[in-house]
C-alpha cells in the first residue's frame, strides 16, 4: 500500500516537472510601431510572469505590469519613437481610408522598411541586440508580421534559443512563408479589400491577382530592402530573410475559424485570436461602472481604438452622431479624442481613454460602435456585443464584410455619415434581437475551445522551450511554389502521356510502316474502296 502510494506521489511528481518548465526566461520582440499589437502580446507577457516565468519585453510602449509580477519582468521601449510618430503630420490614419487596395498593400509593406529603417537607429534596439548576444534565452517570441529586418537577433542569439513568432495582422496572406502552405486566394479574402469571401470567378481572378501581387512586391521590392538594413545592423550578411523565416518553430496567428473563413493550417500554427479578451477584469474605474451599472436601458459603446482619431472624422460630423444619440433611451459612453465645443447631453459620457475590452464585459452594454480593427472584433466577439463597424483601413475593410455576412453587425460608412444613416444603424443594432442573437451564438463558438488561447498560447512557450532545436514545422515551407504545386509533376505526366501519342502518330503517318500494318492496310483499302464506290 505504501509503495503504491509513493510510486503515485512519484509519477505525480514527474508528470507535473514533464509538463511544467517553471522559470524560463522569454525574450518578446515587438518592434512594429502599432500599438494594438503591443496590447494584444502584451497580455501573453503577462500571463508568463504569472506563471512564474522571466520575461524581457523589447516593445514600442512601456507595459507596466503589477507589483507582484514585477519581481522577474524587464523592459526596453520606444516609446519616443511612438510618440514622435503619432505627433508628426504625415500620420494620418483617417487618409490611409483614401487608399485603394493596390496601395495599401504598398504601404504595408513600405512600413516594414520604414519601421526596420527608424527601430535599428534607436538606443533601445542596441542595447536589446547586446542583451541577446550576451544573455541566454530559452525562447524568443517576436513579431513577424512586418519588420522581417529584426529575424537577425536569431542568428546572433547566445545559445540558439527556439523562436516563436506570432502575427497579431491574422490574415496577413505572407504567413504560408512561415509555415509553408499556399495564401488560399480561393478561400480567404485578400485582406485589404472589401470582401467577406471570394465566391464568384471574378472575385477569385481578382483576389488571386491581389495575393500574388503582394507576394511579389514581399518578396522583391520589402525583403531586400530589409535585407540591406539587417546585414548593416548586425554587422555581418546574414543569410537571406526568407531563408531565416523557414526557423520560425511555432507560429501564433490571430485568428479564429469560427469567424475568418478557415484555412487549413500545420500543426505549429496555432490560432490564439482572443487572448487579449480573454484577459479582461471588471471595470476598475468608479466613474465609469457607476455610468454603466444606471444605465437601465443599456449601454452603447463607442470607440475608435488606437490609430483612429475622431479629429479625422470632423467636428460637423460628430455633432450630427451627438444629435442623434441624445435622442437614444440608452446612455452612451464614447471614447472621444476630440475637443468638443459643445454641450454634451446627459446620456452621454466622453472620456480621453475608456478600458474597452474590461467595458465589454459589463452586462447593461447593448453594442459597440467601432472601427473594427481586428483587437476590437475579437474582443466583440468573444463578449458577445453587436457592432455597429465604421472601417477605415486595411483589415477593417474585410473584417466589416466578414461581420455583416455573418449578421452580427451593420455597417456605416464614415462619409456618409448623416442624421438617417446613424439613426438607422442605431436603432437596426439596438432594436433587431437578431444581431444580438447572431453574436451571442458567434461568441459561443469563438470561446468554446479545448483550452483558453492565452493559456494555449503559454502552453505552447513552455512546450517549445521543452524541445530546443527540434523544428516542428511543416517540410511544406522549404518546397518551391512550383514542387508545392506538383507543377513539375503535372509537366512530367504530361510529358510522360504526350510522348508514346506523338511517337504513335509519327509512325502512322511514315508510308514504310502503314504498309507493314496488316490493320492500317486494312483500314486504308477499305477507305479507297468505299471512296471509288461513293464516287460510282
Ligand atoms: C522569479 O523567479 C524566481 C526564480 O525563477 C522564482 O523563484 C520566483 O517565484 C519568481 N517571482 C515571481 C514574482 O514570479
Ligand atoms: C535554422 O535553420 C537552419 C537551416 O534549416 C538550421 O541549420 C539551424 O539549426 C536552425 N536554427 C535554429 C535555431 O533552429
Amino acid at each position: 500500500m505504501l509503495v503504491a502510494m509513493s510510486r503515485m506521489l512519484l509519477i505525480l511528481i514527474l508528470t507535473s516537472i514533464a509538463t511544467q518548465s517553471s522559470g524560463l526566461s522569454v525574450l518578446f520582440i515587438e518592434a512594429l510601431l502599432s500599438s494594438s499589437h503591443h496590447i494584444w502580446i502584451s497580455s501573453l507577457v503577462k500571463e508568463l510572469l504569472r506563471r512564474g516565468h522571466h520575461v524581457h519585453f523589447t516593445s514600442i510602449h512601456t507595459l507596466k505590469v503589477e507589483e507582484s509580477l514585477a519581481a522577474n519582468y524587464t523592459h526596453k521601449s520606444f516609446d519616443d519613437l511612438m510618440q514622435q510618430l503619432q505627433n508628426s503630420n504625415d500620420y494620418e490614419p483617417a487618409e490611409w481610408a483614401n487608399y485603394n487596395t493596390l496601395y495599401t498593400m504598398y504601404f504595408t509593406h513600405q512600413f516594414s522598411n520604414f519601421v526596420c529603417e527608424k527601430v535599428t537607429a534607436l538606443k533601445a534596439m542596441k542595447e536589446t541586440l547586446e542583451l541577446v548576444r550576451t544573455k541566454k534565452f530559452d525562447v524568443i517570441v517576436q513579431d513577424v508580421t512586418l519588420v522581417q529586418c529584426l529575424y537577425g537577433l536569431w542568428e546572433v542569439a547566445k545559445g540558439n534559443p527556439s523562436v516563436i513568432g506570432y502575427v497579431p495582422f491574422g490574415n496577413s496572406p505572407w504567413i504560408k512563408d512561415y509555415i509553408g502552405g499556399s495564401s488560399y486566394p480561393a478561400i480567404r479574402p485578400y485582406v485589404h479589400l472589401y470582401m467577406a469571401k471570394p465566391v464568384s470567378l471574378w472575385d477569385r481572378t481578382l483576389n488571386f491577382i491581389y495575393f500574388t501581387l503582394d507576394d511579389l512586391l514581399r518578396h522583391y521590392y520589402m525583403m531586400p530592402i530589409n535585407q540591406k538594413i539587417a546585414n548593416e545592423f548586425f554587422g555581418k550578411e546574414l543569410r537571406p530573410l526568407a531563408e531565416l523565416e523557414k526557423n520560425i518553430s511555432v507560429l501564433f496567428v490571430n485568428t479564429h475559424y469560427s469567424f475568418e473563413p478557415s484555412i487549413p493550417l500545420p500543426s505549429n500554427a496555432i490560432e490564439i485570436a482572443g487572448i487579449h479578451a480573454q484577459a479582461a477584469e471588471p471595470v476598475r474605474d468608479e466613474r465609469i461602472r457607476k455610468f454603466l451599472d444606471g444605465a437601465k436601458h443599456g449601454v452603447i459603446v463607442i470607440s475608435l481604438g488606437t490609430n483612429v482619431a475622431w479629429k479625422a472624422v470632423g467636428l460637423d460630423k460628430i455633432q450630427v452622431i451627438v444629435s442623434v444619440l441624445a435622442k437614444l433611451k440608452q446612455r452612451v459612453l464614447w471614447k472621444l479624442d476630440k475637443e468638443v465645443d459643445m454641450e454634451l447631453p446627459d446620456n452621454i459620457l466622453a472620456l480621453k481613454w475608456i478600458p474597452q475590452n474590461d467595458v465589454l464585459t459589463h452586462k447593461n452594454v447593448k453594442a459597440v460602435w467601432t472601427h473594427v480593427g481586428l483587437l476590437s472584433t475579437h474582443e466583440a466577439i468573444w463578449h458577445g456585443i453587436p457592432v455597429i463597424g465604421m472601417p477605415f483601413f486595411m483589415d477593417q475593410r474585410s473584417n466589416i464584410k466578414m461581420l455583416v455576412e455573418k449578421g452580427v453587425a451593420v455597417h456605416l460608412d464614415f462619409k456618409q455619415i448623416s442624421v438617417a444613416t446613424v439613426e438607422h444603424a442605431l436603432l437596426e443594432i439596438i432594436y433587431d434581437p437578431k444581431y444580438m442573437r447572431n453574436m451571442k451564438k458567434l461568441s459561443r463558438e469563438f470561446r468554446d475551445r479545448p483550452m483558453p488561447p492565452l493559456d494555449l498560447a503559454a502552453w505552447y512557450v513552455e512546450f517549445v522551450s521543452r524541445h530546443p532545436g527540434r523544428d516542428f514545422g511543416s517540410p511544406g515551407r522549404f518546397l518551391t511554389r512550383t514542387e508545392e504545386n506538383l507543377y513539375d509533376v503535372y509537366a512530367l505526366l504530361f510529358a510522360i502521356l504526350l510522348i508514346p501519342i506523338l511517337i504513335c502518330s509519327l509512325l502512322l503517318k511514315s508510308k514504310y510502316i502503314r504498309s507493314k500494318l496488316p490493320f492500317e492496310s486494312f483500314t486504308f483499302t477499305f477507305f479507297v474502296k468505299n471512296e471509288k464506290k461513293k464516287r460510282s
